[in-house]
């Protein structure tokens, strides 16, 4: 147990820069005391006491705004920056050294039982506002950008982002989509431009006419002249 608690001061100082003082990372930072209050949670669990468990659960949401439901298994040195709005479900599994800031949902989707939240994997950092829905895993060394809405696996070392979330960067790498959906042909905008082109060249092919029934019209009216003055 106190190698845990030391555990999880440390990842405070490796994760987050500002962090002076171990006093003032045991007093001050909501995450560790949400950490702290869900291993003493999460031990009433083991031992089905449930409703001391689920009250411990809901005094240390009522004092730092996350949710940790007392069922989830939470791995070494999580660290949980800000914190407020984090909700953590029961059958979530979380690896080592994974960061998660703050308005965070690792939950369901609402339509599976059982097992029905994610497995995060190891070193995962996980950004402000992201929803992680369903019973799937989030790979090793992965990061899900700020308010992504992940809703399928992830493998190892990618980075997810958008909503629904879809894979930027695999292995250090980026991923390009084989089609570009931002330069899709729109069949409106194509039948428009064919349009203007077919209106345009009528345009002109009339002024040509024009001109020329004008020219015509000219030399008639000139040699009328020619001939009136002869
Ligand atoms: C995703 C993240 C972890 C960066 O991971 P990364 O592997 O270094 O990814 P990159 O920065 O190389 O970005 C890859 C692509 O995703 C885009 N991207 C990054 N984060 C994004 C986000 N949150 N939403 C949408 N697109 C995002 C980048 O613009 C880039 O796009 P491009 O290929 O068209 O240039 C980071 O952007 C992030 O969101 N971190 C969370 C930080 C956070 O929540 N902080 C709160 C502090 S209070």
């Amino acid at each position: 147990m106190f190698r845990h608690l030391k555990s999880d001061v440390q990842a405070v100082f490796d994760n987050d820069p500002a962090a002076r003082s171990k006093f003032e990372v045991i007093f001050t930072y909501s995450g560790l005391h949400a950490i702290w209050a869900h291993r003493i949670a999460h031990a009433c669990y083991n031992r089905k006491w449930f409703t001391l468990a689920r009250i411990i659960s809901q005094v240390s949401r009522f004092f730092t705004g996350i949710e940790i439901h007392p069922g989830a298994k939470i791995g070494e040195r999580l660290f949980i920056d800000h914190g407020m709005g984090v909700v953590i479900g029961e059958t979530c599994v979380i690896g080592d050294d994974v960061v998660i800031y703050q308005g965070v949902t690792l939950g369901g989707t609402g339509k599976e039982k059982g097992k029905r939240h994610p497995t995060i994997g190891n070193n995962v950092v996980i950004g402000s506002g992201s929803k992680v829905l369903g019973s799937f895993r989030v790979g090793n060394n992965s990061n899900i950008g700020s308010n992504a809405v992940v809703l399928r696996e992830v493998p190892d070392n990618c980075t997810v982002v958008g909503n629904p979330g879809r894979i930027v960067k695999r292995n250090g790498e980026k991923v390009r989509d084989r089609l570009d959906h931002t330069q899709l042909p729109d069949p409106i905008i194509e039948m428009l431009r064919e349009m203007q082109n077919e209106v345009d060249r009528l345009k002109l092919a009339v002024e040509q006419q024009q001109k020329r029934l004008n020219d015509y019209a000219a030399k008639e009216n000139g040699q009328l002249d020619h001939n009136q003055e002869d």
